[in-house]
C-alpha cells in the first residue's frame, strides 16, 4: 500500500500533521463505481451508506447533527462532557487516540481536553478532503500533539501508521455509526478494532438506543428536509462523478422504522416508471421501487454489550442520558 503526502491544495500543513493513504483517489472513486453498478443491478436495489460522505454529503450530515429532531449528536455530546473525566481516569496517561470515521472531530476534542497528555491522535476516514481539512484544524489546535490522518475505509482492514511512544491505545467510534453496519458487520468491525487497539487497549463507542418510533421517525424525516437532501445527494454524486442520468425530482426520500430488525431504514423511492443510465448501462425502475441506502440499527445496552463481548471486548461502563435516548460505552481489550 502506498503512502501519499497531502497536496498543496490544502494550504500549509502544520508540522505535527502526517497524512497517509491506504486508498488513492482513483481507488476510492472506482470503489464507488463498483458499488453503484452492483447495487443498482441487485434486487432489491441498494447502495452502501459510506458513499453519502463526499464533501457536500459530509456538510449535509453536519447540518443534520444540528437539527432539533436529530437528538443523537447533542445527547452524545452531553454524555461525553459529563463522563470525560471518568474516561480519562480509565484510559490513563499518554493514550494514543484512534478515531474511526473521524468526521468533524468536534466530539473527540472533548476527550482530548480531558485526557492526561494524549500521545497522539489518529483519524481514519474515507472522505479524504474533509478528513485532511479536519485533521489540519486539529493539528493547529493541539500543536504539541502528533496528528495522523489515515485516508481509509475503516470497515475494512487498513494499515495503521507507526505511533510515537508505547502508551495505551484508546479507540473512539462516536455518533452511533456502528448502527449503520449490519450486526454481523458491526461484530467484524469490533473484532478488527480490538486487533488495532491491542491487549490493554480500550474503546469508547456511541450507540443509539431502541426507543419510541415517533422520536425515531421525526429524527430521520426532519421538517427542513435536510435528511432528504442528504439521501438524494447520493444520486447527485452518481451523476457528477459517474456520469449518471438520475433526475432528482423523480425520486423521494423515504425513512421508516423496521421494528423486526430494530432499525430505521432509509430508501430513495422512484416516483415513476423510469430508466436511468450510469456509464452507458441502463437501470429500470418501477414506480414505487426503492434503492435501500442506509440502515441505522438501535440497540439496548445489553444487546450492544453482548455484541462487544462476542467480538473480544470486555464492557466496563455504559453511560445513558436521563431520557434513555443514547448510550456511550467504555470497552476494554483484555490483556
Ligand atoms: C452517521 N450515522 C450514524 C447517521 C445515523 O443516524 O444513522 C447517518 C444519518 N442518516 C440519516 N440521518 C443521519
Amino acid at each position: 500500500m502506498k503512502q501519499f503526502v497531502a497536496e498543496a491544495s490544502f494550504g500549509a500543513m502544520p508540522n505535527n500533521l502526517r497524512v497517509t493513504e491506504t486508498l488513492n483517489p482513483q481507488h476510492s472513486s472506482s470503489g464507488f463505481l463498483t458499488d453503484v453498478m452492483k447495487g443498482l443491478a441487485a434486487t432489491p436495489k441498494q447502495l452502501p451508506p459510506k458513499h453519502f460522505y463526499d464533501r457536500h454529503g459530509s456538510e449535509l450530515f453536519d447540518a443534520i447533527c444540528r437539527l432539533p429532531e436529530y437528538y443523537p449528536t447533542r445527547t452524545e455530546m452531553g454524555l461525553l462532557h459529563a463522563h470525560a473525566a471518568d474516561i480519562a481516569r480509565l484510559a490513563g496517561p499518554a493514550a494514543h487516540v484512534i478515531e474511526f470515521g473521524s468526521g468533524a472531530t468536534i466530539k473527540v476534542q472533548i476527550l482530548l481536553n480531558a485526557l492526561d497528555m494524549p500521545a497522539s491522535y489518529v483519524g481514519v476516514d474515507i472522505s479524504r478532503d474533509y478528513l485532511i481539512q479536519a485533521a489540519q484544524a486539529l493539528a493547529y489546535e493541539y500543536p504539541h500533539m502528533p496528528v495522523v490522518a489515515v485516508c481509509a475505509d475503516f470497515t475494512r482492514k487498513f494499515r495503521m501508521p507507526t505511533l510515537p511512544g508505547r502508551g495505551p491505545r484508546l479507540g473512539f467510534f462516536p455518533g452511533s455509526t456502528i448502527g449503520n453496519l449490519l450486526p454481523e458487520e458491526a461484530g467484524q468491525f469490533l473484532r478488527h478494532a480490538a486487533e488495532v487497539l491491542g491487549r490493554g487497549g480500550a474503546m469508547v463507542v456511541g450507540v443509539d438506543l431502541q426507543k419510541d418510533p415517533e422520536i425515531l421517525n421525526a429524527a430521520y424525516n426532519d421538517a427542513q428536509g435536510i435528511t432528504a437532501a442528504f439521501n438524494l445527494n447520493l444520486l447527485r454524486r452518481i451523476n457528477a462523478e459517474l456520469g449518471g442520468t438520475f433526475d432528482l425530482r423523480q425520486f423521494a426520500h423515504d425513512a421508516f422504522c423496521n421494528h423486526a430488525a430494530g432499525r430505521i431504514e432509509m430508501h430513495l423511492r422512484s416516483l415513476v416508471d423510469q430508466e436511468v443510465r450510469v456509464r452507458e448501462r441502463a437501470f429500470a425502475f418501477k414506480a414505487g421501487e426503492t434503492i435501500h441506502t442506509e440502515n441505522s440499527h438501535k440497540y439496548t445496552v445489553a444487546q450492544f454489550q453482548e455484541l462487544a463481548r462476542e467480538a473480544g471486548f470486555r464492557p466496563l461502563r455504559a453511560w445513558v442520558d436521563t431520557e434513555h435516548l443514547f448510550s456511550v460505552h467504555y470497552l476494554t481489550v483484555p490483556r
